[in-house]
């Protein structure tokens, strides 16, 4: 659970020393585990998922499944063991979904299962709008009937979707963007659709083919996903499987290899994918930093002096967007102007200011560009982490500043990345967790 108290890091500065070393190895994917979660809603009988990484986005949605009725239960160590009720809740707690945008993946499966579901409007997000029209007409789409309800004096929405008498029905649909949440969304409420759904201009992301596979182990007959087409044959609920495994988190593995680009030795991130690190890897190389790839591991020696680069997020397989930030940090230590490109989200540049009390040079050229003027040597400073990528982008300054830096609002961090300063601390970090 989320506690009370003000929980901080204390980070001590390598004032630009490449120090760190050793190996790291890398969680399961926190965007794969919440859509897994969300699909053991088509499951007929019990189902085991294993590699599940211990952060707080993963305890609020084994609250929310719990809170729909499931038995969810830790097996051992990262292995957890769901069964859902014949009957379960068909309203998602307003509570819980206000601090868990990724609820959302909920209402698809739940749809399937009770052919009635209400939800709250997404709480509020750091990223800039997150509208929900791409679900919505989706569902309509697949013959769902959705209403809207100011329900709350605040104005809050509250959508009520409700599937035919005779069921859902698959459809032909194109996405207007590529959303990642919502292909995985309508992929799963097609599977209890009757007849074919085919779903066009989607998210290509591995952690949408990683959702398919499991769907398929347990009967699913989904083709296509990890491209722009997925066809789903409707077959309504699933059979359990002995267990599923998470992959990696492709963002964390992501995140320390430009963590040791900067400050390390010689640091080896094991337990990856480096096939779903391509462009950052293609972009390191091309600033000057080493990187030997294997199969399973990427090893990674922090640069004397980096070239400045022009980055450019984008849909799988560009740039990640969630690797904007700890890119953007790195980016301060390159010699030259380089020139950052946020495409997918407007407000993802908050932690600019942050970053230049520390010392940093920005160009601010509209909400989607920032131009970054390096190298400058950054100093310890106090931090209020906005967001999780944000937050992990503080980590890899204050790790390169002069002096020592104190991060707040540690709980956004705790999110997706498991106890990160032990993990960090192991490879020759200093970082203290504080309780105020
Ligand atoms: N969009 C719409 N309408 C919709 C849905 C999305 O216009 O109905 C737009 C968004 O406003 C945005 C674009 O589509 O401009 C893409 O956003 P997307 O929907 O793909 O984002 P998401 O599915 O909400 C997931 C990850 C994010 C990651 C993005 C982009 C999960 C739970 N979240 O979000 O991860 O940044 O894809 O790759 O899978 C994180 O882990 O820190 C994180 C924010």
């Amino acid at each position: 659970m989320q506690s009370n108290k003000e929980e901080q890091f204390i980070i001590k500065g390598l004032s630009g020393k490449r120090s760190l070393s050793g190996s790291i190895p890398v969680r399961g994917a926190k965007n794969v585990v919440l859509k897994a979660l969300a699909a053991t809603l088509l499951f007929k009988d019990e189902v085991v998922i294993s590699n599940i990484p211990d952060i707080e986005d993963i305890s609020r949605a084994i609250e929310l499944l719990g809170d729909l009725g499931a038995q969810v239960n830790k097996i051992r160590d990262r292995t957890y063991s769901i069964r859902i009720p014949n009957k379960p809740k068909t309203e998602l707690s307003s509570v819980i979904a206000n601090k868990l945008r990724a609820s959302i993946v909920f209402v698809g499966p739940l749809l399937v299962r009770t052919g009635k579901v209400s939800f709250p409007h997404p709480g509020g997000c750091l990223l800039g709008a997150r509208p929900i029209d791409q679900f919505i007409s989706g569902f309509r789409a697949l013959g769902a009937k959705v209403s809207v309800r100011k329900l709350y004096k605040a104005g809050n929405l509250t959508y009520i979707i409700e599937a035919p008498p005779k069921g859902l029905v698959g459809a032909e649909i194109f996405f207007k963007n590529p959303s990642v949440t919502a292909t995985e969304t309508l992929m799963m409420t097609a599977v209890g659709a009757h007849g074919t759904t085919v779903l066009k201009n989607v998210a290509m992301e591995p952690e949408i083919v990683a959702l398919a596979r499991f769907l398929n182990e347990g009967g699913a007959k989904i083709e296509g996903a990890g491209t722009s087409k997925i066809t789903i044959k409707g077959t309504g609920l699933l059979n359990g499987k002995r267990a599923f495994v998470i992959p990696p988190d492709r963002i964390e593995a992501g995140s320390f290899l430009l963590l040791g680009a900067l400050v390390a030795r010689d640091l080896k991130i094991t337990d990856c994918n480096p096939l779903h690190l391509e462009a950052l890897i293609m972009h390191l190389r091309e600033m000057g930093v080493s990187i030997d790839v294997g199969k399973n591991f990427v090893r990674v020696r922090g640069a004397l002096s980096l070239k400045a680069s022009n980055i450019k997020t984008h849909e799988y397989p560009g740039f990640p967007t969630d690797l904007q930030a700890p890119m953007t940090a790195l980016l301060t230590q390159a010699t030259g102007r380089s020139l950052v490109f946020e495409t997918i989200f407007e407000g993802r540049f908050r932690y600019l200011d942050a970053l230049s009390k520390m010392g940093a040079k920005f160009e601010i050229c509209d909400p989607h560009r920032v131009i970054v003027y390096g190298p400058t040597p950054l100093k310890g400073s106090t931090l209020m982490s906005p967001d999780l990528r944000a937050g992990l982008a503080y980590i890899i300054a204050a790790l390169v500043a002069k002096g020592e830096s104190v991060i707040h609002n540690v709980y956004t961090i705790d999110r997706g990345y498991e106890r990160i300063e032990k993990r960090l601390c192991a490879i020759g970090a200093d970082i203290k967790r504080v309780v105020s």
